[in-house]
């Protein structure tokens, strides 16, 4: 491998423990301005800095991140198609390499939809943009599974999906989590990382990426369940605790909730449990002083 292609990846595949925490805020791309990255400078700025890269469309790079900020840049040069058109499976390459060597970009991604009816043509464009791409030493992430194949989130249609992808010479594979992943990582010959999905729970999106990592990813590429989190720095600090870590799920989701600042449960009945008591205590006071007085009242 090239010095400059080994270079990058390891802007992105930290090579002190060969992990990877990349933010990804791509999704505007097919998605418009969903919810919580309608301002994506607001975004993405407190984020930045707990990530090791950042998945970003060009557009949004140029407009929304400090090009003094030394953030590496994993750039999705494909789209061309939205959540209301026909069929998402229909994207094409929509940024040259040109541009991305002129963004100085750590590594370029695109999607390939497999069992799709536009498989042929995602296919073909994953090993076009890799011939282009490895003329420059720029890696290639390849996305599998986003779209109408996420239904089929199943350990043969991912692995189906990712060793594809590795054939056509994709540097990383990108896929979604599902049971048997082992599978997956063991018949894809090069490094994956999860994206993260639709929202869920904090903890379970914790023990999410410790499951995907225990059974073999290098990483994740999370968005959604990081910046639509009710406290988005606590969750990435917590998915770090994991990736370049030792934390298991439960102690990153301790992590993130002394971090959110939200008190443990125990302590949290605690406090409800003296107010209640502190209530009782004063509606016997108040009685007891109502009467005392009617006494006195009285004797007077
Ligand atoms: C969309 C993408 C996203 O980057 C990917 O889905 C990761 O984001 P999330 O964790 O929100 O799923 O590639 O096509």
């Amino acid at each position: 491998m090239d010095w400059g292609l080994k270079n990058r990846i390891a802007r992105i595949i930290t090579p002190a423990d060969n992990r990877a925490l990349m933010l990804a805020v791509d999704h505007g791309y097919f998605l418009g301005p969903t919810e919580k990255l309608e301002d994506l400078k607001k975004t993405i700025a407190p984020l930045a800095k707990h990530c090791d890269s950042l998945m970003i469309t060009r557009g949004a790079l140029r407009t929304s991140v400090n090009p003094d900020y030394p953030v590496p840049i994993v750039l999705r040069v494909s789209g061309g198609t939205s959540i209301i058109g026909e069929d998402l499976s229909q994207e094409d390459i929509t940024v040259s390499i040109k541009d991305a060597l002129r963004l100085n970009v750590s590594a370029v991604a695109m999607s390939i939809f497999v069992g799709s009816k536009y498989e042929y043509q995602t296919i073909v464009n994953l090993g076009k943009l890799v011939n282009e791409a490895e003329e420059y030493g720029i890696p290639v992430l390849a996305v599998t599974a986003v779209g109408k194949e996420i239904g089929t989130k199943d350990a043969r249609y991912l692995s189906l999906a990712c060793r594809t992808a590795a054939e056509q010479g994709a540097h990383i594979v990108k896929t979604y989590y599902c049971e048997n992943f082992e599978k997956v990582v063991n018949s894809c010959p090069v490094p994956i990382i999860i994206a993260g999905g639709k929202k869920i729970p904090e903890k379970d999106a914790l023990k999410l990426t410790y499951d995907a990592l225990k059974a073999g990813a290098v990483g994740v590429d999370m968005g959604r369940n990081i910046w639509q989190s009710e406290n988005p720095v606590a969750m990435i600090k917590a998915v770090h605790s994991i990736v370049h870590g030792s934390n298991n799920a439960d102690q990153a989701f301790a992590l993130y909730k002394q971090l959110s600042g939200k008190p443990n449960q125990k302590s949290k009945n605690n406090k409800q449990n003296n107010k209640q008591n502190n209530k009782q205590n004063n509606k016997q006071n108040n009685k007891q002083k109502k009467n005392s007085n009617k006494k006195s009242k009285k004797r007077n």
